[in-house]
């Protein structure tokens, strides 16, 4: 029997011939500029800031890299760091050195990369041109191929999937540099004694994107005329090596007991809890869909939509929750690969989707859901979700909304989107009540103390906020947690609610700003209106999950002190009342 994994490469060769397109190597090479630039407005075309926007919000990623630096298709561009964490895996006896530190610590974390890969690989698929007109494409292929290559790294045999490398009780211990971190680092797989049907799907769906845009294959949701999506990229060898992973990975969710990593894995839990997998498999399904032409993943993915009822939900999009992503990549497959549906004998349903899409966009922006908010400037918020990062959920929602717009049901409709869309970024990019810029290193307003390790230049967690008083690297292009519901911003290190920094909080931006260089009309990012100083510390405290408020109880508390209280109350009334009547007693001479 000839293995499926076969077949589809086979295919895949077939309808791609080989071709030697030379190793791309960056062309102008791209260094971040100081921030005072953020103060000039762009002259040209393409805009220079979001140019800038772009190069830097790659940047962070060769910031954040594990394992030995210089490799990779261009090496390492970020002088501070060092060589990290070179046994990771040992005690597997399989390597895992390489891939990206998840957030500010040094924990690499599986399930939150491959929801940053997808949204990145998703995004480059529709607004290539963004990269290629900004010089950033060959920056783009290294900054893939570095998780990409992790991930495939830790995919040794079909059902293995490792989902974290270092320990959070261990990691959360040490705040230092890049050479002394804590060890020992142990990994965790999933496998068919422990499964993970959401890291297996969610990391099939990024391999599988991925390879859609490394195939040279046209995809052309937006328009009749079929142009392959990102032709420098196209490298058919890599592109069947990722659809081999992307491949094995689904069928072993598709066919193993499902249950969330977390439930198997309950050392990992505490850092990325996944609540489900319905949305993963769906989202693994229909981009395998795309990837391999097959209609019986377009089959699954209809399947598994309608099983885990992700129709008509107001769901945050972000690492744990791809549901929303999923309304607009079956409009996308109807528009750019109508034949998937009819192989799999069904509708087409173009306007349907369109109406699951617009329904989701429009019960958010219009307020018509319970679990959404706004600032009082103007930030999308989720509840809960928003509560640890609130900009990471606006920038999500923002990148679905710009990626859907050419495709929406009509022109007012797609202009609804993309104001509402532009409201998001010109708020990230400095029009809030903060003055701030909260994007590292983009502006003089911009934070100068995210908490990352590394970037801090800081050792041990006495005076964190003040050891360094500012941190000694910039760490360009980090989009931080962001302000809270209150439109204010705290630039402190220890406030990890504010200030951290993550590869998932970074996930939308490199699209929003490819989106903004493919259309010449775009506005400059928001930062070159905002004059230099304007943004301060404020006074009085955050009152956050990082730093909760002395003066300020939570609730709990204060109903615990008013029970107190009142029970003090009772208690003294009653022996008042015994007293009294002790003393009626004793009066009576008893
Ligand atoms: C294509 O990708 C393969 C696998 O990563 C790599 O070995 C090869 O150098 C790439 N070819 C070109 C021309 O970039
Ligand atoms: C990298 O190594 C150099 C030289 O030892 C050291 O000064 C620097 O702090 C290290 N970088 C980090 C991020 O720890
Ligand atoms: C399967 O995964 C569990 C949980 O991570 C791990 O303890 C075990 O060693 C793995 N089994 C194999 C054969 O790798
Ligand atoms: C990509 O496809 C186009 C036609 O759609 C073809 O002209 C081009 O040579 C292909 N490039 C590579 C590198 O496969
Ligand atoms: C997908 O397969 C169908 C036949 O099932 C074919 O007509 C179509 O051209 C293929 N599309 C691509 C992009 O290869
Ligand atoms: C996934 O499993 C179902 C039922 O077990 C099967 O019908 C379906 O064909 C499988 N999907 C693929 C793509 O093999
Ligand atoms: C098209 O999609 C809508 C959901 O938006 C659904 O109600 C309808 O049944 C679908 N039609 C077909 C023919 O699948
Ligand atoms: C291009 O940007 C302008 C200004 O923001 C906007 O009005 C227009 O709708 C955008 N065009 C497209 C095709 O997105």
């Amino acid at each position: 029997m000839v293995p499926t994994q076969l077949v589809e490469l086979l295919t895949l060769l077939a309808a791609f011939p080989l071709l030697s397109s030379a190793q791309l190597t960056p062309s102008p090479t791209y260094a971040p500029p100081s921030p005072t630039a953020g103060l000039a407005k762009s002259s040209s075309t393409p805009n220079t800031q979001w140019a800038n926007v772009l190069g830097n919000s790659l940047y962070f990623f060769d910031a954040q890299r594990s394992g030995k630096l210089d490799q990779g298709t261009y090496g390492n561009r970020v002088a501070w760091r060092n060589d990290s964490a070179l046994n990771d895996g040992s005690d597997y006896g399989v390597d895992l050195t390489g891939g990206w530190y998840d957030a500010g610590d040094y924990i690499k974390a599986t399930f939150p990369l491959v929801h940053t890969l997808f949204a990145i690989s998703w995004s480059a698929l529709t607004h290539g041109q963004g990269y290629s007109i900004a010089s950033q494409t060959a920056y783009l292929d290294g900054t893939l191929r570095w998780g990409y290559d992790w991930l495939m790294k830790a995919h040794p045999s079909d059902d293995v999937l490792f989902v974290q490398v270092g320990d959070s009780d261990i990691d959360n211990s040490y705040w230092g540099g890049d050479r002394n971190i804590a060890t020992p680092r142990p990994a965790f797989p999933v496998n068919s004694s422990f499964p993970g049907t959401d890291v297996w799907a969610a990391s099939s769906a990024a391999l599988a994107m991925a390879s859609l845009l490394y195939s040279n294959a046209t995809y052309s949701p937006f328009a009749s005329s079929q142009q392959p999506a990102n032709p420098s990229l196209s490298n058919t060898t890599y592109s069947a090596q990722l659809l081999d992973h992307a491949t094995r990975l689904y069928t072993v969710a598709n066919t193993t007991k499902q249950v969330s990593f977390a439930t198997s894995i309950p050392a990992v839990a505490s850092a990325y809890g996944s609540s489900g997998w319905g949305d993963d498999m769906a989202l693994a399904a229909l981009s395998l869909a795309l990837a391999t032409n097959q209609s019986r993943y377009y089959a699954d993915a209809y399947r598994w939509y309608g099983r885990y009822s992700l129709t008509g939900t107001s769901f945050v999009y972000n690492w744990d929750s791809k549901t929303p992503a999923v309304f607009v990549l079956f409009v996308e497959a109807a528009r750019a690969n109508p034949s998937l549906a009819r192989g799999a004998g069904l509708a087409v349903n173009e306007t349907g989707w369109q109406r699951e899409a617009e329904n989701y966009f429009d019960r958010v922006i219009n307020g018509q859901t319970t679990n959404t908010y706004r600032t009082g400037a103007g930030l999308q918020l989720w509840r809960g979700d928003s509560d640890f990062a609130s900009l990471n959920p606006a920038l999500a929602f923002t990148m679905l909304l710009l990626k859907y717009a050419p495709m929406a049901s009509s022109i007012d409709k797609s202009n609804q989107y993309t104001a509402f869309a532009q409201t998001q970024i010109d708020y990230v990019m400095g029009k809030n009540p903060a003055n701030a810029v909260y994007m590292v290193g983009s502006h003089p307003n911009s934070p100068k103390n995210p908490h990352s390790a590394p970037a801090s230049g800081g050792t041990g967690f006495t005076n964190l906020r003040t050891n360094p008083p500012q941190n000694i690297h910039t760490l360009y292009g980090a989009v931080v947690g962001g302000p809270l519901a209150n439109d204010l911003y705290w630039d402190w290190r220890d406030d990890w609610v504010q200030a951290e920094i993550a590869l998932d909080y970074n996930a939308a931006i490199p699209g929003i700003a490819a989106m903004q260089l493919a259309n010449s009309s775009s506005p400059d990012p928001y930062y070159v209106n905002v004059q230099a100083g304007t943004y301060s510390i404020p006074s009085g405290q955050p009152c956050d999950a990082a730093l909760p408020c002395g003066n300020r109880l939570p609730a709990g508390a204060i109903a615990g002190i008013v029970l107190g209280c009142l029970a003090f109350l009772v208690l003294v009334a009653g022996l008042i009342w015994w007293g009294r009547r002790r003393r009626r007693y004793s009066g009576k001479g008893v």
